[in-house]
């Protein structure tokens, strides 16, 4: 894939409408992961000290349109120490900047035009600049107006950023080290389907876990007692179990669960073998035979692809033991060279920092839905918007 990178693009004096992808879980006024903005940097760096004068965009959350104040990108702003601009479509700001200036304005979405793609939304967004960047890779499955229409107006490239995660999920894709093993966790078959289907083919492995793990227990005829599964989704997983037999693919479903009584932080943790699980059993993460077993797999392969966690890692190390015991045993293998692993998801990157083991591994992506969509090999409307 060729896409139009900033190298040997003279960005001097040039305004430039750099996408990037700002959209991080705030409580409170307090950004929770800063994983994506500290991302966006060397690009921001390389056209600031190029002398280009920045105008970043972004969105946050799914205002639909409506100016939501608890969804203000000022927050972004403030940690980034840059100016702010309240309106994505102001333009007299622009007057004022020089060489090297870099600004954050207000998130696109407050503006019903930016999930439209609408072409006049993306007409006044790009006026006043000379070059657009994209460095938003996490959105670029998203035929935004901001990713995908304003290139109808602008000289537009990729960022370093885009291109870094292109360059390492391509290579999960083309060219991966076998024997390679697909973790699958979260909550939803629905979300996972594409990634399934494009898997059985080309893994040697398929480990499921979590919800996704319950579900497909289910299908297996097990109990599931009181907990999170998708019996909609039960005909689907047993058709990939098929499927996957047929190519030679091994699925591996959890073997035991850590249970509680309730879908509580607090709750009291038991262990419990998936042909045990009783009625009034909430499943909250999978046990503690599936999480030795996922540790023992590692040892017979040499690529690991991981996203989506096998239960409610955010609460801690309880209901997060299966999760991070994965995380520390990916961290510890990948840094001595035995493995190459590929992460993405929100949840499972939190994970991988919660172990302090983010830096061990090959790489981690910014994407979570579009992490997904690339590695199920979907175009993405972004990227090809940018492709020569
Ligand atoms: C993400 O967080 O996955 C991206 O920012 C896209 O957000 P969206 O799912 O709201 O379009």
């Amino acid at each position: 894939m060729q896409i139009r990178g900033l190298k040997n693009v003279d960005v001097r004096g040039k305004y430039v409408l750099l996408r990037d992808d700002f959209n991080v879980q705030i409580v409170d006024g307090v950004i929770q992961d800063t994983f994506r903005i500290d991302s966006s940097m060397p690009t921001i760096k390389h056209l600031t000290s190029n002398g280009a004068r920045v105008v970043i965009c972004s969105h946050l959350g799914r205002p639909k349109g409506k100016v939501v104040p608890e969804m203000s990108l000022r927050v972004v702003a403030e940690y980034m120490n840059i100016p702010f601009v309240e309106d994505c479509l102001a333009k007299e700001f622009l007057l004022d900047m020089h060489n090297g200036d870099v600004v954050l304005m207000e998130n696109l979405r407050f503006h019903i035009g930016e999930e439209e793609n609408d072409i006049e939304f993306a007409k006044k967004l790009a006026s006043g600049f000379d070059l657009y960047v994209n460095d938003a890779f996490a959105v670029s499955h998203r035929a935004a107006a901001s990713v995908v229409g304003v290139t109808e107006f602008l000289p537009s490239f990729a960022g370093d950023l885009l291109i870094k995660e292109i360059e390492n999920l391509s290579h999960i894709m083309e060219n991966p080290k076998h024997p390679l093993v697909l973790f699958l966790g979260g909550s939803k078959v629905s979300t996972k389907i594409g990634v399934l289907k494009k898997f059985v083919q080309i893994a040697d492995k398929i480990v499921i876990g979590g919800a996704l793990g319950t579900t497909f227990n289910f299908a297996d005829g097990l109990p599931v007692g009181n907990s999170l599964y998708e019996e909609s989704m039960a005909d689907f997983a047993t058709e990939i179990m098929r499927t996957a037999d047929e190519n030679g693919c091994e699925i591996y479903l959890p073997l035991d669960k850590g249970v509680g009584k309730e879908f509580a932080k607090n709750a009291v943790r038991e262990n419990r073998d998936v042909t045990q699980i009783k009625d009034d059993d909430v499943i909250i993460d999978d046990g503690e035979k599936t999480a030795k077993r996922n540790v023992e797999l590692l040892q017979n392969v040499k690529t690991v692809v991981w996203n989506g966690t096998f239960g409610m890692a955010e609460w801690g190390d309880v209901w997060g033991y299966s999760s991070f015991k994965l995380a520390r045993a990916l961290g510890e293998l990948t840094k001595r060279g035995k493995i190459e692993t590929f992460v993405g998801g929100g949840d499972t990157v939190a994970a991988l920092d919660a172990c302090g083991v983010h830096d061990d591994m090959t790489y981690v992506s910014t994407g979570g839905g579009a992490f997904l969509e690339f590695i199920e090999g979907k175009e993405m409307p972004g990227i090809k918007a940018l492709i020569k």
